[in-house]
């Protein structure tokens, strides 16, 4: 079979019905497909569990299948394969990586380490199995501030890949973790200037924000959270409107969580579209999908010996949260 191209490369019958096929093909081949929230509608909807990344973690690692279907981003399919080494795991296009992820280099990243000795390494997710093996404790959005409280006071800490997560973590801990400097191309895009405007004309809605977004933006949120922190918010909130500040693709999740509610998508600067996508989340497809299962391609494959050091904080992090 052709993956030459970073996902199966087979033509799909006209009129089929991919949603009942994918769900014939859990069946026969003992698959679970997990899908991040920020995937298109049309994978979440198929999907047996949608999460953040934390949460794909730990589904991931509970699952009697034979094979799990990753629809994310490579580092979140690699964090499965990690955590369960026994199973298959495939994703829909190998080519979804991530900006944030792709701004830290396993060999600088260990320069970086060498040139700051005593400091405790201190990961976020989207990071590369390599990174990963040069960690003492990975994180999440979710459980970074609870897991870097968990720390001694005294502890020298770096804290890579992002700087707007970093720079939210010290000024929520006071701590003065030292920073890789890299960030997310989608969130970094976000406008205050854009958001304060729609606040205008939504003077009652509340303010969703992501912690990869830059500080000023963070500084006018009603929630800093993850994916999944920012729609329990959202859920559990007696505010109707809400200007969403993260990836587009969770309001999928929003709308159909919380019927009545009005969720307003935060646009980019520098465009005139509405919505901010990640477009490595959206390269997975219902075709690509169906053929990943059908196919069993691409397969996710890690290094053992990296795999054995990137275990280790990652069980870590899922000790401590
Ligand atoms: P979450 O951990 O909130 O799911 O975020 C993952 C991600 O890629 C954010 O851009
Ligand atoms: Fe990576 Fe940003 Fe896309 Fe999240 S939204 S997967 S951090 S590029």
């Amino acid at each position: 079979m052709n993956v030459e191209k970073g996902f199966v490369d087979a033509p799909v019958e006209e009129g089929l019905d991919l949603r009942k096929e994918i769900q014939r093909l859990k069946k026969e081949k003992d698959a679970v497909v997990l899908a991040h929230y920020y995937q298109k509608g049309e994978i979440q909807d198929v999907a047996d569990f949608i999460g953040d990344s934390l949460a794909l973690a730990r589904i991931a690692q509970t699952l009697p299948n034979r094979m799990i279907v990753l629809c994310g981003v490579h580092f979140m399919g690699e964090t499965a394969k990690i955590l369960c080494p026994a199973k298959k795991v495939v994703v829909p296009d190998m080519n979804a990586g991530c900006s944030l992820a792709d701004s830290c280099k396993a060999d600088e990243f260990e320069a970086f380490i060498k040139e700051h000795p005593g400091h405790t390494v201190v990961s976020y997710v989207n990071t590369s199995a390599a990174v990963k093996a040069l960690t003492d404790v990975v994180v999440t959005s979710s459980n970074a501030k609870n897991i870097v409280d968990q720390l001694p006071a005294d502890e020298k800490i770096i804290f890579g890949p992002d700087r707007n997560l970093g720079n939210y973590i010290n000024s929520v801990t006071g701590r003065e973790m030292l920073l890789w400097n890299g960030a997310c191309h989608v969130h970094e895009q976000f406008s205050l200037e854009k958001i304060l405007q729609l606040k205008s004309e939504h003077p009652q809605a509340k303010v969703l924000v992501h912690p990869e977004c830059k500080k000023s933006v963070v500084l006018v949120a009603d929630k800093v959270g993850s994916t999944a922190a920012l729609l329990n918010y959202a859920l559990e909130s007696d505010a109707n409107e809400f200007i969403v500040a993260t990836e587009s693709g969770i309001l999928h999740e929003m709308i159909k969580k919380c019927p009545g509610k009005m969720f307003i998508p935060a646009p980019p600067e520098d465009s005139t579209c509405a919505c901010n996508d990640c477009s490595f989340m959206k390269l997975n497809t219902l075709e690509k999908l169906y053929n990943s299962m059908k196919y069993e391609q691409p397969e996710i494959i890690v290094n053992p010996e990296i795999a054995e050091a990137a275990r280790r904080p990652i069980e870590r992090m899922l000790e401590m949260s």
